[in-house]
């Protein structure tokens, strides 16, 4: 399978959203990557349920929503409500991970685990057996047009061992700070989905910027 690209909706114009859904519906772009953060877990504050169930109903294209919130437990069925397709919890905020991964699967959503980039990717020998997908942050999670810490790199060599060792079918995403640099490189690193926030939209054509994510062999 050739990889995907999922535009961060944190970078579009919230002043005029729906010119934006527009142009990635009718662009090449796999999936819309939605940012929830609570201002608790990261230190920003973005949005919510009433803004997902508005943009659900103006794409067909699947809603892969990344909570960057404490006890995303209390939510997950409200996610679900609203319209995701994959929910992504962060191992950090999180008492009980095992057990929200297998509620989101109960919900009939795809299930992520996400770790931040200080987070060593061993922390999930006992979860990713629960999970669909591992999102490794490439930034601090947080804002938007952040650049892309190195060491992800090699935090992607040892997952995808992970992942052959244990003989799963994980899908492994990588979020923040991706361009057209360094993407070619994840792409070649056997990456699955390339999140892009501020790459795409602060392009001057996001339609072509979404291609040439898209077309990185
Ligand atoms: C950061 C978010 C990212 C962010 C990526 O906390 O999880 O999805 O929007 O934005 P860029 O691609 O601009 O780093
Ligand atoms: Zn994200």
């Amino acid at each position: 399978m050739s990889h995907l690209v999922a535009p961060s909706l944190l970078s579009a114009n919230f002043l005029n959203l729906e010119k934006d859904i527009v142009m990635l519906n009718q662009s090449e772009a796999d999936w819309f990557h939605l940012d929830v953060m609570d201002g608790v877990f990261v230190p920003n504050i973005s949005f919510g349920f009433s803004i997902i169930e508005k943009i659900r109903k103006a794409t067909q294209k699947v809603l892969d929503v990344h909570l960057m919130i404490v006890d995303p437990e209390r939510y997950l069925e409200r996610f679900k409500k609203a319209g995701a397709d994959i929910i992504s919890i962060h191992m950090e905020a999180c008492r009980n991970p095992v057990e929200a991964l297998r509620t989101i699967r109960t919900l009939h959503a795809k299930a992520g685990i996400v770790i931040n980039p200080e987070t060593p990717v061993n922390v999930l020998t006992e979860v990713i057996a629960e999970a669909d997908m591992v999102l490794l942050m490439s930034v601090h999670p947080g804002f938007g047009g952040q650049s892309f810490i190195q060491d992800t790199l090699e935090k992607i060599i040892t997952l995808r061992s992970m992942i052959t060792l244990q003989n799963l079918s994980v899908m492994i995403e990588v979020d923040g700070g991706i361009d057209l640099q360094n993407a070619p490189l994840l792409v070649r690193q056997g990456v699955d989905i390339l999140v892009a926030g501020n790459t795409i939209f602060s392009s001057a054509d996001p339609t072509a910027t979404i291609h040439q994510l898209k077309n990185i062999r």
